[in-house]
Parts: C-alpha cells; sequence; structure tokens
C-alpha cells in the first residue's frame, strides 16, 4: 500500500513538473519559434518576400512619436520604405522629427499634433486627418509614466487621468479609428506597446503598471478578434530601455545589457514586426522576461517595490544634489 501511495505521489510530481515545463516554454519559446519560422520562410516560399507596405499598406501611424522608442520605430519604419503619420503633442518636435526622416529616407511625412492626455476631444481630428490615408501599420506607443515611482496619494489627480488617458484610451480608440479600414482592406498591423510591468503588480508605479496590464490583455483578445480579416496585432513588452521616461534614476540611464540604448532595443523590436506577435523585442528582456516568470508573483511584488523604494530614493538624490549646485 506505502509503495502504491509512493509511486502514485512520484508519478504526480513528475506529471505537474512537466505540465508546468510545458506552459513555461509554450509561453517563453513560442515567440523564438515564430521568429526563426519567419526568417526561413522566404527560402521556401520566395513570393512571399513583399515590403512592408506591399504586405500591410503604405503608412505607418506611430503615437508618440517625437522621442524615444516611439521616434525610432518611426525611423526604422521609414527606412524600409513606409510614410510616416507622426502623432505627438509638441509641434516644433514633430516637425524636426519629420525633417529629419524626409531628408534621410525618401519617404512622405505627416504629422497630428495630439495631446492624448486630453481623451475624448482629440480623436475626430485624429479620424479626419487619417481618412484618406492607406494606413497599414499602427504602433500604439505612447505611453506615460510618473515623474518618479511613488504612492498612488502623492501623485496629482490631473496626472492620473492623463495616465489613464494616455495609457488605456490611446491604444483602445486609434485602433477602432484605424481597425474599420483595415478590415475592408484585408491587410494591416497593430503593434501595442506595453511594459515589463504587465507582469505582476508593482507599488510604487501602482498605476502605470496596471495600464498595461490593461494594454496586453487588450491586445492579445484583439488579435483574436481580428485574425480571420488577416489583420495582425502585436504585443511588444519593453523592460528598461534607456529613454528620458527613466529621467529619475541614474542606475536605469547608465544603460548596462538588460538596459539597451533606445537604437538598438527598437532596431531588433522593429525586426520582430510581423515573425513574432507576442515578444519582449530584445534578447535580453526575453531572458529576463522568461526567468521573471519562474518566480512567484507575491516574490517579484515585493522586488519590484524594493527596487522602486530605490529609484526614488535615487530620484530624492539628484533632487538634493541639483538644489546644491
Ligand atoms: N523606456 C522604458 O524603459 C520603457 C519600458 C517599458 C515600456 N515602455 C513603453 O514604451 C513606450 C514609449 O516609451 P518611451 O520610454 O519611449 O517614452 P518617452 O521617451 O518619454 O517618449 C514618449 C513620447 O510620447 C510623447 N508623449 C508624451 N505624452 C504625450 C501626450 N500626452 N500626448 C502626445 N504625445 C505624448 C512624447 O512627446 P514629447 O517629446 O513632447 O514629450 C514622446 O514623443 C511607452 O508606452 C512606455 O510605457 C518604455
Amino acid at each position: 500500500m506505502e509503495f502504491l501511495l509512493r509511486t502514485i505521489f512520484d508519478y504526480g510530481l513528475t506529471l505537474i513538473g512537466f505540465w508546468a515545463l510545458f506552459c513555461w516554454s509554450i509561453d517563453n519559446f513560442r515567440s523564438v519559434i515564430q521568429i526563426i519560422k519567419s526568417i526561413l520562410m522566404p527560402y521556401f516560399q520566395p513570393y512571399e518576400n513583399k515590403t512592408l507596405a506591399e504586405k500591410y499598406g503604405k503608412w505607418a501611424v506611430i503615437t508618440g512619436s517625437t522621442d524615444g522608442i516611439g521616434r525610432e520605430y518611426a525611423k526604422e519604419l521609414a527606412a524600409q520604405g513606409m510614410n510616416i503619420v507622426l502623432v505627438s503633442r509638441t509641434e516644433s518636435k514633430l516637425v524636426e522629427v519629420a525633417k529629419d526622416i524626409e531628408s534621410t529616407y525618401s519617404v512622405k511625412t505627416k504629422y497630428i499634433i495630439a495631446d492624448f492626455g486630453n481623451g475624448k476631444e482629440i480623436y475626430d481630428d485624429i479620424r479626419q486627418q487619417l481618412h484618406l490615408l492607406d494606413v497599414g501599420i499602427l504602433v500604439n506607443n505612447v505611453g506615460r509614466m510618473y515623474d518618479f515611482p511613488d504612492e498612488l496619494d502623492n501623485i496629482s489627480e490631473n496626472l492620473l487621468w492623463q495616465i489613464i488617458n494616455i495609457n488605456v484610451a490611446a491604444v483602445t480608440m486609434m485602433s477602432r479609428i484605424i481597425i474599420p479600414q483595415m478590415k475592408v482592406n484585408k491587410r494591416g498591423i497593430i503593434v501595442n506597446i506595453s511594459s515589463g510591468s504587465e507582469l505582476q503588480p508593482v507599488p510604487l508605479m501602482t498605476v502605470y503598471a496596471s495600464t498595461k496590464v490593461y494594454v496586453k490583455n487588450f491586445t492579445l483578445a484583439l488579435s483574436k478578434e481580428l485574425e480571420g480579416y488577416n489583420v495582425q496585432v502585436q504585443l511588444v513588452t519593453p523592460l528598461f530601455v534607456q529613454t528620458k521616461m527613466n529621467n529619475y534614476s541614474t542606475t536605469v540611464m547608465k544603460g548596462n545589457i538588460l538596459v539597451p540604448d533606445v537604437k538598438s532595443y527598437t532596431k531588433s523590436a522593429v525586426f520582430t514586426l510581423g515573425r513574432s506577435f507576442k515578444t519582449t523585442g530584445y534578447w535580453s528582456h526575453g531572458l529576463q522576461y522568461g526567468t521573471m516568470k519562474l518566480i512567484p508573483e507575491y516574490i517579484r511584488t515585493l522586488f519590484s517595490f524594493s527596487m522602486n523604494k530605490k529609484f526614488r530614493q535615487e530620484y530624492y538624490n539628484q533632487q538634493k544634489n541639483a538644489a546644491v549646485e
């Protein structure tokens, strides 16, 4: 009897182990397999080897495209022959980025001034301005974090509304505007930029991280809805990248193998376009993300709390030093 119980117990444990490994592998290797498959595919089906404009449509719309990851997406897509629509809030920066793109790559550009923090009122104008364009790629990149990690009641109500409007409403409404024409054309791809903070609750970045859980679930559900229309939806989940969003931390802004510069990150993320539909976009972020998933959520939450306390302290130190100088 004892032997029988022990055998059942051993088999049970082995089965649970295999099941956990199977689930983890599907989550973490699917993207790599999709990328390898897409690289090999043109050798077997050369007629499939189309430019982005031929595959999806001539114009790419990128939100939050005057700085950071969005600006690099615009440049990378222009380098691949896409015409670019820049959507951001600061006109002088929009003019500068548009000029830079037109003079470097032989493509057309257009810009739309829109402050996504303002919510509902901006979308009629965006819809009208995009009306006659053959939009093949939409990159929902715009995103806003607090100025530094902090407790919820220290963040102004105005900033909280802005973060919700920018991180949640923009991805939803921009997709809502573009999807009808993509459905009619039976082609197109929507790229939604989430964040590693989608993975667990993140104290001191409570609202930012929660909005990214929305982006993740919104993207994965939408991709199923649009599958039958040949419209693709990609979830890109960066971890830390050196951009002004992280100015509060000198450690992050120094960069290292886990925190790439924005050009290297975005070049790699754009390479995954149309190849993988759920990716961190960068090899070392993939390794980090996979490793984090091995750790229980409760411990990850504690770890991120402690990390953000350090970042907040770094920010306070920066402010103190600036006041002394
Ligand atoms: N950097 C990271 O470590 C990291 C990690 C994970 C996820 N992400 C995500 O990646 C995306 C891009 O982040 P990033 O680091 O590249 O940000 P960033 O460097 O701060 O750039 C943000 C861009 O969005 C524009 N923008 C900001 N607020 C806006 C508003 N209210 N209306 C219109 N445009 C606005 C900015 O315009 P201005 O130039 O006028 O400010 C800028 O062009 C975000 O969704 C972010 O959550 C970033």
